[in-house]
């Protein structure tokens, strides 16, 4: 309880904090990112960055001091705190490619991967055999707040071979975290990067804010992400009771390293994007095979190389490492999305298809179900928060003056009324001695927020909550809360269709009545079994990427910096005139379509059959003629590549908005799907010439 609560008051503390931290003129932790390491000996790597800080600070001891870190395995750069003037020399001296402030990024985020078809066997209630083959030897790297090593998730599955030689990582030894009892075949690494917090923020020494100075979690949140990507199976996990089943990762069998780049802040985790690029920096370099890294700012977003997420992840890409980032907690409404590279995968979540429904009871049979894990029944009289707080806006401290508050009261409270999260109206609650609130929210936070430990929250939607309030005006009553019951459906709120290939189909957006479309829910919902075997892929390579980064504006000079180059690789930009459209990316999106242009796509035959024939089919978009060439496909043993151009022709007139269709390939066994997005455009405007540049240059 007094965690929560103090979580809330950090909340305003980091408000108040920021407002002092912009009055005060000293110096700020700059990035300076040069590219590619092309010295490949870290410690002249090393060497070279404080040559280029000794001239702009005129002494090599002051440098040294300004340094946090040296960027120098897997790729070149450094952070230091700076004043504005050192920050704009940097920038225009040769070899630097962009030079950005440390920003302070959030972190975001039993049953998801069965609802995502990886269920357990019936019968013995553990990990089918095909779940637990994919993932033995793969090294997930967690980019997080830490780890709970003792936790059941990170203990070794019987019969782990023993670590790849490849592994260069480790675990590091600090408080209440010792290597030789906490590390196994399991968790392979344990990291933490703190100078950039300690820099930014605060010393984790001062002012008794509780942390560990080791990788061990304090906040929790990397420890549910590492358990998510790759937690053994646990038996009767349960949260107070409720979602009982076997809690477990996607990739059971994998091995896990952590990374600890956030760090509470008062309750509040923050990660300093100094700390994240050390985190990429070193992971890259021992070995991971996957990184996960459930943190992100929000938008507005950020050119690609002066944000640690552009760059970590293009070096990444480069080795042939996936990184996998969240889209981020600001929705739902459109254009919030965060981590967008086209190097990188950006992963949303959508809801889960079990609700937990509460009645909430009255006299003269009056009944409504809310959702909440309340775990006993509630008898109490309801108020509404109007009659008890200033504007009914429901926070400590906003009590009407002259009125007897009376306890134990249940609080109905409307978000549009204030505050817009049901964790700020449990405070203001709590604050007034009530025994339960009843929140009035969107439909699209259907779930519940987990309050209870400050307050019994139960989570309605406006239609529910004005159906209760006309209750309240009727009769002034008593009103009961049913414990909650978990039920299991979900089904006309969130149809995923169970074709087995992505859709969106049916899906509604956000939780309104229209029906999703890509914008909403991208390339539509994961199917992991489907995954392993898709069929055709389409690959990004080097020349893609040199055409993406030259259509937002790198030239080639910047671009040599930071791609890896191999003889006969064109990074020329001026030759590249052609669109950005033709990077083989798996969905074809135009904002901008004046007159017939043709696209062009590869895909790559993977399937277990080399000779194969696919056949192309439409869905088009509203007032485009969609024309593809060839219709058919061929694969075989010589040829595993084929090229294909879809024509697209406006038939209407400009109307300003977005049309979806799709392309589907089909052998008659796999399902190929490209969602396809136009904005027709007959009246030219500018919007294609927004370029990428990167700060202060
Ligand atoms: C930044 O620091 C340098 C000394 O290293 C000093 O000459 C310069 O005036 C400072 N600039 C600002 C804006 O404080
Ligand atoms: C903070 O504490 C750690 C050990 O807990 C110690 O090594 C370090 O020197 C201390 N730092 C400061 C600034 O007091
Ligand atoms: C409440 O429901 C019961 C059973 O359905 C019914 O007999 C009774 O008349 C209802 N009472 C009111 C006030 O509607
Ligand atoms: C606000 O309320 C909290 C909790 O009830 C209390 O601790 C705090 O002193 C109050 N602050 C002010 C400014 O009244
Ligand atoms: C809530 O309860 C506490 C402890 O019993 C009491 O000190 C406080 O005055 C009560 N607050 C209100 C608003 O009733």
């Amino acid at each position: 309880m007094a965690a929560n609560l103090q979580f809330f008051w950090g909340l305003f503390l980091a408000l108040s904090l920021h407002s002092i931290i912009h009055s005060a003129p000293s110096p700020h932790v700059y990035i300076v990112y040069l590219g590619l390491n092309h010295i490949h000996d870290p410690t002249l790597t090393s060497n070279f960055h404080h040559q280029l800080l000794s001239s702009v600070f005129g002494s090599e001891e002051d440098a040294k001091r300004s340094i946090l870190y040296s960027y120098k395995h897997s790729f070149s750069g450094f952070s230091a705190k700076l004043n504005s003037t050192q920050a704009t020399a940097l920038a225009k001296m040769e070899g630097v490619i962009s030079v950005f402030r440390s920003k302070t990024h959030k972190l975001h985020t039993t049953r998801s991967w069965d609802f995502l078809g990886l269920t357990l066997d019936k019968s013995t209630d553990q990990v089918i055999p095909l779940q637990l083959g994919f993932g033995d030897d793969v090294i997930v790297g967690v980019f997080d707040s830490g780890v709970w090593p003792e936790s059941e998730s990170f203990q070794e599955e019987p019969g782990m071979r023993p670590i790849p030689l490849t592994w260069k990582g480790r675990c590091e030894k600090g408080d209440k975290f010792d290597p030789e009892t906490k590390c196994n075949r399991k968790l392979i690494g344990a990291r933490y990067f703190l100078k950039g917090f300690e820099a930014e923020h605060e010393s984790l020494n001062m002012s008794g804010n509780p942390e560990y100075r080791s990788p061990r979690d304090f906040i929790g949140h990397g420890t549910h992400t590492a358990s998510t990507a790759v937690g053994s199976a646990v038996k009767n996990a349960n949260f107070f009771g409720f979602g009982q089943g076997t809690a477990r990762g996607g990739a059971p069998r994998a091995r896990l390293a952590v990374y600890k780049a956030c760090w509470g802040k008062n309750f509040v985790p923050v990660c300093s994007e100094a700390d994240i690029m050390a985190a990429f920096d070193y992971a890259l370099h021992d070995g991971v095979h996957v990184i996960s890294a459930s943190i992100g700012l929000d938008p507005p977003l950020l050119p690609f190389f002066a944000s640690m997420a552009g760059i970590g992840s293009f070096h990444a890409m480069q080795l042939g490492i996936t990184v996998v980032f969240s889209a981020g907690n600001a929705g739902p409404d459109p254009s919030l999305v965060t981590n967008v590279a086209p190097w990188s995968i950006s992963v949303a979540a959508s809801s889960v298809d079990r609700t937990f429904p509460t009645q909430i009871l009255g006299d003269n049979n009056f009944s409504v179900t809310g959702e909440s894990f309340i775990t006993s029944d509630i008898n109490a009289k309801l108020v509404e928060a109007t009659a008890y707080f200033n504007d009914g806006f429901c926070v400590p401290n906003n009590t009407k003056k002259n009125v007897i508050i009376k306890p134990g009261r249940i609080i109905l409270c409307f978000s549009t009324y204030g505050p817009s999260s049901s964790l700020g109206a449990a405070a203001g609650a709590k604050s007034i001695n009530a025994s339960a609130l009843i929140f009035v929210g969107p439909m699209t936070r259907q779930n519940p927020d987990v309050v209870d430990p400050v307050l019994p929250t139960v989570l309605v939607n406006y239609e529910q909550g004005t159906k209760i309030r006309d209750y309240l005006s009727q009769f002034q009553n008593k009103i009961t809360l049913n414990k909650a019951s978990r039920i299991r459906c979900y089904v006309a709120q969130n149809p995923i269709a169970d074709t087995g290939d992505t859709t969106f189909d049916g899906i509604l957006a956000g939780g309104s009545m229209k029906l999703a479309d890509p914008f909403d829910i991208g390339a539509g919902h994961i199917n992991p079994l489907k995954a392993l075997d898709p069929g055709l892929v389409y690959e990004m390579k080097t020349s893609d990427y040199i055409l993406f980064l030259c259509n937002v504006g790198y030239t080639q000079e910047n671009i040599q910096k930071m791609v890896l180059l191999f003889p006969g690789l064109d990074t020329s930009c001026s030759r590249v005139q052609r669109s950005s459209a033709n990077v083989n990316y798996p969905s074809i999106s135009v904002s901008n379509l004046q007159s017939t242009m043709t696209i062009r796509r590869t895909v790559r035959n993977v399937g277990q059959n080399k000779n194969s024939i696919y056949f192309a089919r439409v869905v088009e978009p509203d007032g485009v003629e969609v024309s593809i060439w060839p219709k058919v496909i061929f694969f075989s043993w010589f040829q595993d590549e084929n090229a294909y151009y879809v024509t697209l022709k406006p038939l209407k007139k400009s109307q300003g908005r977005y049309d979806f269709g799709e392309i589907v390939w089909s052998d008659g066994f796999h399902r190929v799907r490209s969602p396809l997005v136009v904005r027709v455009n007959t009246v030219a405007d500018s919007i294609d010439s927004i370029a990428d540049t990167s700060t202060i240059k």
